[in-house]
């Protein structure tokens, strides 16, 4: 029997995981697996949890992700699946990152996704979770992803900059969320616009959240976005446009943050 501590323990695995673990060696009592998905064994994964029905090949291996082109019937879909081992987040000493965690990553990008998707903002439409896997809408052509922002050859980069922060208002305005590590990495270039992608690490702003802290991640993201249009000899105010951000929306009691005693040097507010 669990302990009632083990049951909550929010970095558990999953029964579903568990049990997938187990069947392919891992030790009982040990509920991590400590290798590297195979493509096979991510193609298993998907199909029999119904995320997808066929999984075609790895495009790309991120920090902590890997992302799969899949299809459901005949519809292309992105499979990301947060790994266990060889992340970022992966301890020098212990090797791997607990599944748990990886799991409420990808829970966590769910959510925030469907929440962006909902308020308007151009994002890829989640699908489906389960585990450490999670599915969504593919944003490319065919078996042709879009290119990341960075590789875009832009035509009109004061328009597309525009386009970017007026995305990146809904998503704080309307959905309430900061990206957190908005680049010119984790923004497509498709259709003639830009699709803000890679969420997982978003923060929600309530009336409980750190707003210097919120303020800190919303001005660095758009001086990452600017630093990029900086080659099409685009310049903005970064001060300007974060107050912008700010004033369109801020919990009631929040209104006076900056009042309050800061634990962050001024510079950083
Ligand atoms: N929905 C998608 N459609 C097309 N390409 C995608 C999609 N999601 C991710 N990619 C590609 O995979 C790369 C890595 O995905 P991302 O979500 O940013 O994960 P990571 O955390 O590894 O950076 C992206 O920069 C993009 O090139
Ligand atoms: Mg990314």
């Amino acid at each position: 029997m669990p302990s009632v501590v083990e049951k909550y323990n929010p970095n558990k695995a999953s029964a579903l995981s568990r049990k997938r673990d187990l069947q392919r060696g891992a030790k009982r009592g040990r509920s991590v697996a400590i290798k590297e998905l195979t493509l096979h064994e991510v193609r298993e994964d998907a199909v029999q949890f119904g995320l997808a029905t066929e999984l075609h090949y790895q495009l790309k291996a991120g920090k902590e992700a890997s992302i799969f082109l899949a299809s459901w019937k005949s519809h292309p879909i992105i499979l990301k699946a947060y790994r266990f081992w060889h992340s970022t987040h992966t301890s020098k000493k212990k090797g791997f990152f607990a599944p748990g965690q990886m799991e409420a990553l990808a829970a966590k990008e769910y959510d925030v996704l469907l929440a962006c998707f909902k308020a308007g903002v151009p994002c890829p439409t989640p699908i489906g979770r389960v585990g450490n896997y999670i599915t969504m809408r593919f944003i490319g052509d065919g078996h042709e992803a879009a290119p990341q922002l960075r590789d875009a050859d832009l035509k009109n980069p004061e328009v597309v900059l525009d386009q970017i922060l007026d995305d990146y208002l809904v998503m704080y305005r309307d959905a309430h969320y900061v990206h957190g590590d908005l680049s010119r990495y984790n923004i497509l270039w498709w259709k003639e616009r830009p699709w803000i992608i890679d969420v997982p690490q978003a923060n929600k702003v309530t009336k409980w959240s750190d707003m210097r802290q919120i303020s800190f991640l919303i001005r660095r993201d758009i001086k990452n976005v600017l630093s990029y249009f900086k080659k099409y000899d685009v310049h903005r105010d970064l001060d300007q446009i974060v107050e912008v951000f700010l004033s369109s929306y801020m919990p009631d009691n929040q209104k006076y943050f900056r009042e309050r005693v800061s634990v962050l040097p001024r510079s950083e507010w």
